[in-house]
């Protein structure tokens, strides 16, 4: 099946008693057993819950899981993004290293630094991994886990995955992408040799900002047989109606990328025309110092796709950024992003606060930074909106 099928049809069967052609969003917390350890494949939700599954199964197949005899074919939800991250990283031993982007989810980046050195004694090295080759720089003899954001969180920048992967594999690494900001519609990690794909599902696969949740798939048996037991035993698991508005908003994905991509591409190529704007980074414009790769990596229907978010640097200081976000009202000021609603959001104060201040700054991420998230309202509406606030 192609991808737009894969959204609507993947790892989905009518529900067979009933014919339901949505699966019911399946409450229970507990099955009926015929005699102890006798049923059917159900025994306590934490463990199974067949709406969990039918997302499950679906993005599993979106971003070519399919473990064989997996029951959800490699694909593991979890009650956000971050708890997918928790659990992916208690793959590896106390104490042992970790390779990450320098320019993470600013909660991805506390999770790591204030959570798990702590906790776990993890080693964690940022490295710009822009040039691949810093990676094999910073590999140790500790090193297990090489974690990868691209585009990143807020500066857009974008790593070579086929490059990583295959460091990963001369160097026995477990490499995992978060796939957030592209949707397995533009990127899919894993085809291109990466362990493990993961998202927060409170953005594109959702869509809606109507949900919190987080994915994880795998297409290697050893590590789904150990994600499985892990989403088990720490049981952070996403709850069945948070399951079913994630799996009914992932039908539209693919028609919604379609239109999120279309929107940002002409939004951005004005952006950068417009004499308030110091400088902009999008991956679907020739600026992008990356945009061979962009081309490359990021694909719609066979097509170079940039995506749906944009980052721009305002002219002016702070004061100028917080009058422009103060004026816009298409663009909603809010944290989050990939919803159907335009947002708009300042990274040093909201999404990135928990990012240090000379780290921010050795990033770009400064006081005159915006970040966007274009919906997939009328083009034109949303440019009237953002072009009367900057005036
Ligand atoms: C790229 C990226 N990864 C992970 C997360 C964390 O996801 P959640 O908020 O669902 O925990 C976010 C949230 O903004 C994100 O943007």
């Amino acid at each position: 099946m192609n991808l737009e099928t894969k959204v609507i049809h993947g790892g989905q069967r009518p529900e067979s008693s009933t014919g339901a052609v949505m699966p019911p969003v399946s409450f229970s917390s507990t099955y009926v057993q015929e005699s102890p350890g006798v049923h059917k494949g159900f025994e306590y939700s934490r463990s199974h819950n067949p709406t969990r599954y039918a997302l499950e199964r679906c993005v599993a197949s979106l971003e070519g899981g399919q473990v064989a005899g997996d029951a959800t074919g490699g694909g593991f939800a979890f009650a956000s993004g971050l708890a997918s991250m928790a659990t992916c990283l208690e793959l590896i031993d106390s104490g042992e290293h970790v390779i990450a982007m320098d320019d993470l989810y600013g909660g991805s980046y506390r999770l790591m630094t204030r959570v798990r050195e702590r906790s776990q004694g993890l080693k964690v090295s940022y490295v710009d991994m822009t040039d691949p080759k810093r990676i094999e720089a910073a590999i140790t003899d500790r090193t297990k886990l090489i974690w990868v954001e691209t585009p990143t969180n807020p500066t857009l920048k974008l790593v070579d995955l086929a490059a990583v992967a295959a460091i990963g594999r001369r160097h026995n690494l477990i490499t995992v992408c978060d796939n957030t900001f592209a949707s397995p519609i533009l990127q899919r990690p894993l085809e291109l040799g990466f362990d493990i794909a993961m998202h927060s599902a409170t953005k594109y696969l959702g869509g809606h900002s109507d949900a919190v949740g987080g994915i994880l798939v795998t297409n290697r048996p050893d590590l789904a047989e150990r994600l499985r037991f892990m989403q088990n035993a720490i049981g952070s698991i996403l709850g069945p109606m948070d399951s079913y508005l994630v799996l009914r908003g992932i039908k539209t994905l693919a028609i919604r990328m379609e239109r999120h991509c279309r929107n940002a591409a002409e939004i951005a190529t004005r952006l950068e025309a417009h004499p308030r704007v110091e400088r902009i980074v999008y991956p679907g414009l020739e600026s992008h110092p990356q945009h061979a790769l962009a081309q490359k990596q990021m694909r719609l229907g066979g097509e170079p796709a940039g995506g749906g978010m944009i980052t721009i640097w305002l002219k002016g200081g702070l004061n100028d950024s917080r009058r422009f976000l103060q004026r816009v009202h298409l663009f909603s000021l809010a944290e989050s992003l990939g919803g159907v609603e335009s947002l708009i959001e300042h990274p040093a104060i909201m999404t990135h606060a928990s990012v240090p201040p000379d780290k921010r700054k050795a990033l770009g991420i400064d006081d005159n930074l915006c970040r966007l998230s274009v919906g997939i309202e009328n083009v034109e509406d949303l440019w009237r909106d953002l072009e009367s606030a900057l005036r």
